[in-house]
Parts: C-alpha cells; structure tokens; sequence
C-alpha cells in the first residue's frame, strides 16, 4: 500500500472503531461514579489565554517552560490547554460560581496538550478526566477526591497500584523548607546536575523530582518537608491519613513527592501503576489553596486531581481487563431485492423503536456476502428476507450464537426478540 501523504503529528493519535467502545466504557465509569458522589459536569475550551496557563501552571514548571503548544492570533495569545485546573478555576472565577453557595464539586473529561517526548503513555495529545473541588478548607474534601479517584480505579478493575501520599505544606512550612534544603544542596552545588542546580536558585523543591541519578543519591538524605510544616499543615495532614485509614484505602507516605505543577498547598497525591513502564502514573492531585486568588479571584481552598486516560486503559489491559460488556448488534437485517430492503429499513426502525441494537447490509449483495458480514459483525441474531418471505409475511430468523433459523411471522419475531430490549 502506498505511504499515505498525511498523518497524524508525532505523539497524537486516532482512537479507532474498534478502540472507541473501551473509551466510552471508561468515560461511562468516569459519568456513574460522579453521579454517585454528585459531582457535575464541567466543559472548558480546549484553548485558553497564554498568560493564564503561565501564571496558573507557573513560569518555571517543565509545562509552561518547555511543553506548551502556543500561537498568537492578532493580539490574542492562545495555548491548547496542557490540564484542566487552572480552566476550571478561571471559570470559577468567570463566571462567579462562587455565588451559587456551597462547595462547587466538577469533573471533566477531555483533551489535553502538551509537547513532551512520546514513548509509551506519554503523548502530546492525551485526555484526562478530573476533578476540582472548590471553596472548602476541610480535610474531607481532600479524602473524598481521592475517595473518588480509587472508586475509577476499582471500577475499571485495577488492582495493581499504590496511592502516595504527601504534604507540600502552605507558603509559611514551604519557606522553613527551602530554606532546608538550600542549605542541604549548596555545599553539593558542583555534585547536581546542571537543570538542578539552576532549580537550587529557582525553585530547590524541584531537584527532589529529579530524573538524574546522580541527583537521586543526593536527594536520599536531603531534609524532608515533613519535617518542616507548621502546626495547621501537620493537623491537616494527619486528618486526611487518619480519615483515608477509616475508608480502608491503603497510601504510602512518599515525602519526595513534590508534583509537576506549581500550585499545589498542603496535601498532594498520586496514583501510580507498575504496568506502566517510565511514565507510571496513573493519576495525580493535590490542594491547590491559593490558586483561585492568584488569579484574580477571591480566596477559595480548593482540591482535586486528573488521571490520564489512555494510562488507565494501558493499566486495565495489562491485567487482562475487558471493560467493553457488550458491543454485538442484536440484529442484522438480511434483504435479498429491493423490496425487502425497503422493508428491512422499516422493519429495523421498528426494532429500534422497542429498544434493540440493529444494523443493516446497505448494498443487495449476494446472500453468501451478507452472511459473511452479519458474521462479521458479531450479531446475535439475523432476519432474512427475500421476496418469498415477503409474499407468505413470515420472514427467517436465524440464532447466530446456535446457527439455528426459523420462519416467523413479524409479531413472533418482535415476542421472540423484545427480552433483549434495553433502553439508551
Ligand atoms: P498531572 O500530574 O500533570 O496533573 O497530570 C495528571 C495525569 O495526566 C498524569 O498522572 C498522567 O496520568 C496524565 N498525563 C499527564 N501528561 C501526560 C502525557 N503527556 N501523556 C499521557 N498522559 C499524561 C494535572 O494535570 C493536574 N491538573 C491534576 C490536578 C487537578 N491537580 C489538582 N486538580
């Protein structure tokens, strides 16, 4: 076959066909568990204003420094959203959800950009489903995140992960912290790699996430932020542990775990799977108490987390999982001539009508053709009509799961089919 002249860029890809019933039983999975904690659905655009991504995500974040996909418009600078909470939280502050009382509880699910280099679980566009929390400081809120983000994981079936857990402290715990670990590194500036000992000058807690292994023998010892928060942090910390126990979700306290994004406060989390290789987390999430308000909003706690989708399908695949229930077509409709087709695409319609997954051959094939592709469409049943079918009313059924057939007239048919009826 010859080379096709267009393709999709590096890092993107098409969700196929045969791909596409997986996704829609995750996002179903996604829909049912947010009905459950009554959480709603919100919708942002896939692109935001520069400006917003930079100051939300922070300047110096990999992200915004290296990962954005950016253009400008006239005067207008846009980026395609590399995640959803600084979306959510400006439209939070857009359109003054405050006002509608209580705690706004969202989720999303959707695209996101970002420029990194593909390898397995690792694209430039991959989709995410989140969850933002906005206008409580309890602890609660926190549990019931990550309350939801195990639900997902358990109802899809995955049971090989390890939820880590961690406090990044407020502004107050983090400045003791720095501080820490500023004068932890200095003396070892020559031993880090170049990339972190400009984060020495920038941003020290980064250099705790360094992928470098020369940088990861130094870190072993370096102060740990546990350590350094202050009174209101550690009860915080500790209430989420003590709550998270009393649900029986099982963590681990990773005191390294610092997270990609700039504005997280107190608790931040992840969820990790060892079926993914190099990149193995499943999802992620933290408190983010001041975002709202570097934004331009009023002062609003608020938490949450993503999870990236096609990772959560590589993780359920690697434990064998089938998340699709059932994809065949109750019926395919069989017409042999012209007027039997013409009563075959009414004949589905009425099927259709009591609740029964029907498809049709388009094309008056040969019988033989449109067998092999009643077969090929996996359907339970099929209903073959032809002109002496037409003439006596009484049309074949026949079972393909038991290759047995029978003629019937329509009312048995409906009676014999309508147990598989079920509703959209
Ligand atoms: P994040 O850790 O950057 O957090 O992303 C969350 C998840 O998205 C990751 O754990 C991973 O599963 C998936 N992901 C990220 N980048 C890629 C990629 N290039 N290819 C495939 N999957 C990817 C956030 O995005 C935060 N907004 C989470 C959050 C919500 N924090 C508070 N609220």
């Amino acid at each position: 076959m010859a080379k096709p002249s267009f393709r999709t860029h590096h890092g993107m890809h098409d969700i196929l066909p045969d791909e596409s019933p997986k996704w829609l039983a995750l996002e179903t999975i996604v829909r049912e568990t947010a009905k459950r904690f009554h959480f709603h659905e919100i919708r942002t655009p896939i692109m935001e204003d520069t400006a917003l991504i930079a100051r939300g995500v922070g300047e110096l974040t990999d992200i915004v420094s290296k990962e954005m996909f950016a253009f400008n418009r006239g005067e207008d600078k846009y980026v395609l959203r590399p995640e959803g909470t600084a979306s959510v939280s400006r439209a939070y502050i857009q359109h003054n959800l405050a006002q509608l009382g209580g705690v706004q509880r969202l989720f999303y699910i959707g695209p996101m950009f970002r420029a990194e280099r593909p390898q397995k679980g690792r694209q430039r566009q991959f989709h995410q489903f989140g969850v933002e929390v906005l206008g409580s400081a309890e602890a609660v809120a926190d549990t019931e995140t990550i309350a939801f983000m195990i639900a997902v994981i358990q109802k899809i079936g995955i049971t090989r992960y390890t939820l880590k857990l961690n406090s990044v402290g407020d502004i107050e715990s983090r400045t003791a912290y720095k501080e820490a670990l500023v004068n932890y590194f200095s003396p070892l500036k020559s031993k880090l790699s170049e990339i972190s000992q400009q984060r020495l000058e920038q941003n020290p807690m980064r250099i705790l996430d360094s992928k470098d292994e020369g940088d990861k023998v130094l870190v072993v010892n370096a102060p740990k932020i546990l350590d350094y928060l202050n009174e209101d942090c550690t009860a915080h910390f500790e209430a989420v542990k003590t709550q998270l126990t009393q649900l029986g979700i099982d963590f681990e306290i990773n005191p390294l775990l610092v997270r990609g994004l700039d504005y997280y406060s107190k608790t931040a989390f992840e969820i990790s799977s060892p079926d993914l290789g190099a990149q193995d987390a499943l999802g992620g999430g933290g408190r983010y108490d001041l975002l709202v308000e570097e934004l331009g909003g009023k002062k609003t706690p608020a938490v949450g987390f993503a999870c990236g989708i096609e990772r959560l399908l590589i993780a359920s695949e690697a434990l064998g999982l089938n998340l699709v229930k059932d994809h065949r077509p109750d019926v395919i409709m069989i017409s042999l001539g012209d007027e039997a087709q013409l009563w075959s695409l009414k004949a589905a319609q009425e099927l259709r009508a009591i609740g029964l997954n029907v498809t049709m051959h388009y094309s008056v094939g040969s019988m033989k053709a449109q067998m092999k592709n009643a077969n090929r469409e996996n359907a339970k049943y099929c209903i073959i009509v032809g002109d002496n079918e037409l003439a006596a009313k009484e049309f074949v059924l026949r079972d393909m799961d038991k290759s047995v057939e029978q003629k019937h007239n329509w009312s048995q048919i409906l009676a014999q089919l309508s147990p598989l009826a079920k509703s959209l």
